[in-house]
């Protein structure tokens, strides 16, 4: 793998990629979120602006010390806040891109009546939040994409074995993505650890990648699979 490093083979490829997790408003000071570092997606950036490629990167609430390899690697970052911000930052970035990688953890649902203030408990009962579901962003990207543009969708799944494989081959399906990135999670899994174990599956559920390892080397295969998927695009 690291003979391997050093290519510039994505040399006139523009990527999108998100990372990160969404926020979605409950009040002004709060908000429903998840535990999304950022960290995967920043390392699918890197590894493909060192690889050559123009990359567009929307950044869903992801730390400054996370960021900054992505930075450093010349990653253009936008940032983004709720799945709302999101999805606009993503449209316009896709429409330059050869690629959209989709590796944000987005929220499901949003909070249907936003209070304009603060909640408090002087409120009384306590507040029950109505729930409504969010625009499947990477779903719609697929559906508009531009002739030979790749999309990558992940799936971050506690589910173990042949029914991780089943759940993820249904996803790819539902959204339309030419490939989508599976990996395990759970408790101390996936999320905030750097160790991690992926698989990523393609048109007819062949599994194009099977790797371990630091989200570095995950990032590499995720890069390789879209290079390949790119350059079989463009003929
Ligand atoms: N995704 C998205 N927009 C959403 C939800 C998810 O673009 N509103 C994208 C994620 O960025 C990821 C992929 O879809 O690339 C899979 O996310 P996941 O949460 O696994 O899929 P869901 O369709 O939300 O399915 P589930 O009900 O299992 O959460
Ligand atoms: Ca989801």
């Amino acid at each position: 793998q690291a003979l391997l490093r050093g290519r510039r083979d994505l040399a006139g490829v523009t990527v999108a990629v998100s990372a990160g997790g969404t926020r979605e408003p409950i009040d002004p000071v709060r908000y429903l979120g998840n535990r999304s570092s950022g960290r995967q997606g920043v390392a699918v950036a890197v590894a493909a602006a060192e690889r050559g490629a123009r990359v567009l990167l929307a950044a869903c609430n992801v730390e400054a010390e996370v960021l900054r390899p992505a930075e450093a690697a010349g990653v253009e970052v936008r940032r983004a806040g709720s799945a709302a911000e999101l999805s606009e930052v993503m449209r316009e970035v896709a429409e330059r891109a050869d690629a959209v990688i989709m590796a944000a953890a987005v929220a499901d649902y949003r909070v249907d009546a936003v209070s304009e203030r603060k909640l408090t408990k002087e409120d009384g009962e306590p507040p029950v939040l109505r729930l409504v579901e969010n625009e499947d962003i990477v779903a719609g990207l697929a559906a508009r994409r531009r002739p030979g543009q790749v999309v990558v969708a992940f799936a971050a799944e506690t589910a173990v074995g042949e029914e991780l494989l089943a759940r993820a081959s249904r996803k790819r399906r539902r959204k339309g993505v030419d490939l989508i990135v599976v990996n395990e999670v759970g408790w101390g899994k996936g999320f905030e650890v750097a160790e991690n174990r992926l698989l990523i599956l393609g048109a007819d559920d062949v599994v194009v990648a099977d790797v371990e390892g630091s989200k570095r080397d995950v990032a590499e295969a995720v890069v390789d699979a879209v290079g390949v998927a790119v350059s079989a695009a463009r003929g």
